[in-house]
Formats: structure tokens, C-alpha cells, sequence
């Protein structure tokens, strides 16, 4: 397994911070060159100094992928690829009486919308034998976080459906993370994160949340097994079998 990734470029939109930084630097781990792509230009440039310093060959892309123009340029300057993850999806809380369309929409259009046009656009620069892996998400209940919901429902339905299109040729899966100690939460307040972590290990079955390192293992098995499409593993210490 030490260089499986030999020669093969992996592409992580989402991969200059948390989850899609670690699958990066797994990825590098096992020799694939990698593509990173991110709207902060300076957490971009962090992120290439950190994995080249491990000494992974890094390109960074400045792009935000909800602008779905930006986005078709991106994918026309990107050289072939043989994997790509996408860590793009936007979350929010609270239930449909409490939300307005327009946040409801803006999440749909962020975790599914925005993955389908990846979906799409990949499919045209994937090599034979790749894979895709999108970031659904798992924990939360339809009255809780209520566009979030039906973006990961909307998001696991194009994994199955781009599973079949895309076959034999590309492998598509997801994985589903539950709420974790990442970046993500960088704007809301520390004892606000620390509230919600210690909720999440008491309504967790195995009374943790995950690490990093867990949930981007995720994403590099489901690259190295080439015979798991779509799947959507969740990464969650069982959080939804509980009361
Ligand atoms: N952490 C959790 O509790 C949790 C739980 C369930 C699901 N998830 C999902 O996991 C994914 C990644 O989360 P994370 O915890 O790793 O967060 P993170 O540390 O904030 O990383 C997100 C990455 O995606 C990039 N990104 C976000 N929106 C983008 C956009 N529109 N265009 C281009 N790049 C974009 C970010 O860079 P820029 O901000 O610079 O663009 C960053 O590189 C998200 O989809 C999230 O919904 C997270």
C-alpha cells in the first residue's frame, strides 16, 4: 500500500483545511500528487507549505465551487485525474418552521447542487479506474437541521445514481462524517463548540466524537478499494443507532 497512489493525481476540492487537508496528506502518504482546490487563498497557500514539506507535489486553485461558472473554468484548466473528493457543503440548523426558503435553498444548493455539477464536470477529465467520493453527513435529524438533511438525502441519491452512470469505467461513493472538532466551527465560539461536543458524546454510542485521522480514512479506502461504488459509509461511532 506504500505508494499506491504512485502517479496518480488526486483532486480535493475542499483540501486546504480539516477533513479534505487530512485525506491530502493520507493521499500523499501513499505517493499521489495532488490538486487542491479553496476560496481563502491563504489557507490554500498554508496548506501547499504543509504537504510540501512532507514532500508532496501540491497545486493549489483558487475557486469558489458555488459559483458554477468558476467552477466549468476550473475543470477545463485541470489536467486529467484518476480521484477526486469534493468536501463542499454548506450546513445549517434548525428545523423548516424556523428557517427561511432562501438559507433552506442556499444549503441545497451547496451540498447537492453544487455536487452534481462536480459530478459532471469531473466525469469529463476522470481517468479510467478513479474515483469520486463527495461529503455527505450523518447525525442530525430533518427537524434539527432541516436543508442539510436533504442535501446529504439529495447527495447520497447522486452517488447512486452517478455510481451506475459512470460505471464500469469510475467508482462513485460518499462518506458520511457526524459532527467533529474540525475548522468548520472556527466562527462559532469555543464553549459553544465544547457544549456541542460533550452533547455528541453522550448521544454517541461509542461516547466519543471522531478524530480527523478516522474520517479521512474513510475517503482513502474507499479510493484503494476498487470494488466498492456507490456506498455511502458513515464515519459516525453509530451516532444515529441511538435513541
Ligand atoms: N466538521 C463537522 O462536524 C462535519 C460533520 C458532517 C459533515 N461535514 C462536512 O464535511 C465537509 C468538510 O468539513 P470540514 O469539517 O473539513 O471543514 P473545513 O475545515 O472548514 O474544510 C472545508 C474545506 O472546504 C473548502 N470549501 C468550503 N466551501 C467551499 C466552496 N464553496 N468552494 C471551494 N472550497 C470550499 C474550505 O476552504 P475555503 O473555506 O477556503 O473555501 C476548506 O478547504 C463539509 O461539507 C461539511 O458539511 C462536517
Amino acid at each position: 500500500m506504500s505508494h499506491y497512489l504512485k502517479d496518480k493525481t488526486l483532486v480535493v476540492i475542499g483540501g486546504s483545511s480539516g477533513i479534505g487537508l487530512r485525506v491530502a496528506q493520507q493521499a500523499a502518504d501513499i505517493g499521489a500528487q495532488l490538486i487542491i482546490v479553496g476560496r481563502n487563498v491563504e489557507r490554500l497557500e498554508a496548506a501547499r507549505a504543509e504537504l510540501a514539506a512532507c514532500g508532496a507535489a501540491v497545486q493549489i486553485y483558487q475557486v469558489d465551487a458555488h459559483d458554477h461558472a468558476a467552477l466549468q473554468t476550473l475543470f477545463t484548466d485541470l489536467p486529467n485525474f484518476d480521484h477526486l473528493v469534493s468536501m463542499v457543503g454548506d450546513v445549517n440548523s434548525g428545523g423548516f418552521l424556523v428557517n427561511e426558503i432562501a438559507s433552506i435553498r442556499h444549503v441545497i444548493e451547496s451540498k447537492f447542487l453544487t455536487n452534481v455539477r462536480i459530478g459532471q464536470l469531473a466525469a469529463t477529465k476522470i481517468r479510467e479506474g478513479g474515483s469520486l467520493i463527495f461529503t455527505s453527513g450523518t447525525g442530525g435529524r430533518a427537524q434539527d437541521a432541516c436543508g442539510s438533511y436533504v442535501g446529504n438525502l439529495g447527495l447520497n441519491a447522486l452517488v447512486e445514481g452517478l455510481a451506475v452512470e459512470l460505471a464500469p469505467k469510475v467508482r462513485v461513493n460518499a462518506v458520511s462524517p457526524t459532527w467533529t472538532v474540525t475548522p468548520f466551527w472556527r466562527d462559532v465560539p469555543a464553549e459553544r463548540v465544547a457544549s456541542i461536543k460533550q452533547h455528541f458524546e453522550q448521544v454517541i454510542p461509542l461516547k466519543r466524537t471522531a478524530s480527523i485521522d478516522e474520517l479521512a480514512s474513510a475517503y482513502l479506502f474507499l479510493i484503494t478499494n476498487g470494488f466498492i461504488t456507490g456506498q455511502n459509509i458513515a464515519v459516525d461511532g453509530g451516532v444515529m443507532l441511538g435513541a
